[in-house]
């Protein structure tokens, strides 16, 4: 049995989250979890975001999946994903954008993963007031960092038999730092002859992606662009429900729904389970149990095929729990 930390969040977090827990237990994968109250509840209940135990575990488990957790605007504590992102140095933020059976969105063909830098360009949050009228941020692009990311996405291609892998960046204007990262783009491309690698200049992406997103295969870029089109890449597909993602380091790796917390449905049994539930998916591959991974993707997507049984954000009128018991019978079919 794999032992795996879960955080079961603030919201609908812990309603999703027992839901994926009947999948997981119903696919019969070899996975055990450890469960611990993290979030905004647990801060004001006991004083910390994330307990000591909590971070025992992770240190000896190594795989996180977590719940969507409430962060208060402009006051209180840190975003928990920062503190998991800077502690265990998450560096690869991967977004797998792919059309459902039967979930409307207005483009067709779209199959996109991003790969997004996680821990440096302007988001070191280096900012400098040089006078009351101007201010200076830092971008940093290092090679280290280019390399383990773009390394990634080229194996992550390999391994999920993906054809090419596309580097975006803005190397016209910024020279130097995205120079960098595209020169180092080019050169660990070449240490993977059987992948085609072509490279997009960030803008002219965004409008690619809108008018022929069948373009995209696997994707690599800094921090920023990774921030803002992996949202617009979300939005091709139609649905924060359904949208998984995972963010890797050497070390630990951590995988949750890109969705927050939905304070304003929770506790109601009606938030669509399926994006934590594909993120469980992306951990199970990831813990070697691609089979079970399969068996649940393939009993989501005839749940949705069939189009009976869905949520209330898709159109439907089931519940989490029905849902979640349609998805259940379809795992051995
Ligand atoms: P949100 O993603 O929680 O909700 C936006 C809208 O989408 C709401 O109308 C909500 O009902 C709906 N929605 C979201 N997930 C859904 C699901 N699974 N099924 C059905 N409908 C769903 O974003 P919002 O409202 O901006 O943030 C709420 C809280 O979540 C904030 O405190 C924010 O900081 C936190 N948050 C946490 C994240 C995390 O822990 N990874 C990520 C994003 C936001
Ligand atoms: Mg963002």
């Amino acid at each position: 049995m794999k032992k795996v930390t879960l955080f079961k969040g603030d919201g609908i977090g812990p309603e999703i989250c027992a839901q994926v827990k009947r999948v997981i237990e119903a696919s019969q994968a070899a996975i055990e979890f450890e469960e611990f109250n993290v979030g905004e509840a647990e801060y004001y209940a006991h004083g910390a975001l994330i307990p000591q135990a909590a971070f025992d575990s992770i240190e000896r488990n190594k795989v996180i999946l977590k719940a969507p957790i409430t962060t208060p605007v402009g006051k209180g504590f840190r975003s928990c994903n920062v503190q998991l992102r800077e502690r265990y140095d998450l560096y690869a933020n991967i977004r797998p954008a792919k059309n459902l059976p039967n979930v409307k969105s207005p483009f067709d063909h779209v199959d996109m993963v991003i790969f997004r830098e996680n821990t440096e360009d302007l988001y070191v949050g280096k900012e400098e007031k040089i006078d009351e009228n101007t201010v200076y941020a830092t971008k940093i692009i290092t090679r280290r960092c280019s390399e383990r990311i773009i390394r990634a996405a080229f194996d992550y291609a390999l391994e999920h038999k993906r054809k090419k892998v596309s580097c975006i960046h803005k190397a016209n204007i910024l020279k130097m730092s995205d120079g960098l990262f595209l020169s180092v783009f080019h050169e660990i491309s070449k240490e993977y002859p059987s992948i085609e690698a072509d490279a997009y200049i960030v803008d002219n992406a965004c409008m690619q992606m809108v008018m022929h997103p069948e373009k995209f295969d696997v994707m690599v870029m800094p921090n920023l662009y990774g921030d803002i089109l992996s949202d617009l890449a979300s939005g091709l597909i139609g649905g924060l429900g359904f949208l998984p993602s995972a963010n890797i380091g050497k070390d630990v790796a951590m995988f949750e729904a890109v969705h927050g917390s939905a304070p304003d449905i929770a506790g109601q049994n009606k938030a669509n389970p399926t994006a934590l539930l594909l993120s469980a998916c992306m951990m199970l591959e990831y813990l070697g149990e691609e089979e079970k991974a399969q068996m649940i993707r393939n009993a989501i997507n005839q749940v949705l095929e069939e189009g009976k049984i869905r949520t209330q954000d898709c159109g439907g009128h089931a519940s989490t729990s029905e849902f979640t018991e349609a998805i259940i019978e379809k795992l051995y079919i």
